[in-house]
């Protein structure tokens, strides 16, 4: 089976012409424009405004290094031939969805759901649910989105716009099918609307996660999911950050270092624009 076929690179430059294409199109911008005003945003919510790491990013995302721990082990292609199959797509690139997967494994002594704020499709998610299945974790998955488009963001995600991750209207039936064909309809939860709606119905139950997947690319977006889900995460758990080092994603790099200042943390570099906190 060609692992590849779970794949898709409809949301990132896949190969080195269309890397490169990318690299000219934002490089310049990311240098000129965005990051002078991140710098001042930063100071605007009371963080330094120098933020050394953040000059690094469109190189880290050119070159997409995979973490170093290498992939994860077993079951893992199993899964991906198990989507591939049922036609599920996944559109993180594989070094960022091996590195997600690799953290999943490491949480297994933590007690706690998985949380995906930000699911787009549900690949991922589905992903984790299958791997959960295979390895006979007692987990669900909780998929969070609106399945309709981004809400949009504020003057901190200057490269950010409703026209974003618009689906059909029926996706989410869509979805069920699919994890209804992997055998993972009764693991996973599908909680559409936006994150605060979400939130306030999941605030009435006691939530605990081993892992949690922050995938929202927006400030505020990205804000309230790491108020909500960060305390909950189990001792022994990790928080993923799709977006930390995105050139596109300063909004919610801002988001998650306003979050995590008061506590001196800060999230350790993982693959391509993704990092990790463990708790
Ligand atoms: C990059 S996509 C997520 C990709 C997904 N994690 C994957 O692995 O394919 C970002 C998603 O976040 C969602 N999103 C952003 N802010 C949101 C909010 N406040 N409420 C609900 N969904 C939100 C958007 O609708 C979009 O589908």
């Amino acid at each position: 089976m060609n692992l590849g076929a779970a794949y898709s690179d409809e949301l990132y430059a896949r190969g080195l012409p269309r890397r490169l294409r990318r690299a000219l199109e934002l490089g310049w911008r990311y240098y000129v424009w965005d990051l002078p005003r991140y710098a001042w945003y930063r100071r605007g919510v009371g963080l330094k405004a120098l933020d050394l790491q953040a000059i690094t990013n469109p190189i880290v995302e050119f070159f997409d290094r995979k973490d170093k721990d290498g992939e994860p082990h077993v079951g893992f292609d199993d899964a991906l031939s198990c989507l591939a199959r049922a036609g599920v797509r996944l559109t993180l690139p594989p070094s960022r969805i091996g590195a997600l997967a690799r953290c999943w494994e490491r949480t297994a002594p933590a007690p706690g759901d998985v949380i995906e704020c930000g699911s787009y499709r549900g690949a991922t998610g589905l992903l984790l649910a299958l791997l959960g299945k295979l390895r006979g974790r007692p987990q669900k998955v909780l998929l969070l989105d609106t399945f309709r488009g981004s809400p949009g963001g504020c003057a901190f995600d200057s490269l950010r716009t409703t026209r974003e991750y618009v689906l059909p209207e029926d996706h989410v039936g869509a979805l069920r099918r699919q994890a209804e064909a992997l055998g993972v309809n009764d693991r996973i939860e599908v909680h559409q609307g936006t994150f605060q709606e979400s939130f306030e119905r999941l605030a009435t139950r006691d939530a605990r996660f081993a892992l949690a997947h922050i995938d929202a690319n927006l400030y505020q977006s990205t804000l309230e999911a790491c108020r909500f889900v960060i305390p909950r995460v189990a001792a022994g758990g990790a928080v993923v950050f799709d977006d930390y080092h995105g050139p596109c994603d300063l909004g919610a790099r801002l988001a998650i270092d306003q979050f995590l200042a008061p506590a001196g943390q800060r999230p350790r570099r993982l693959a391509g624009s993704s990092a990790v906190l463990w708790k």
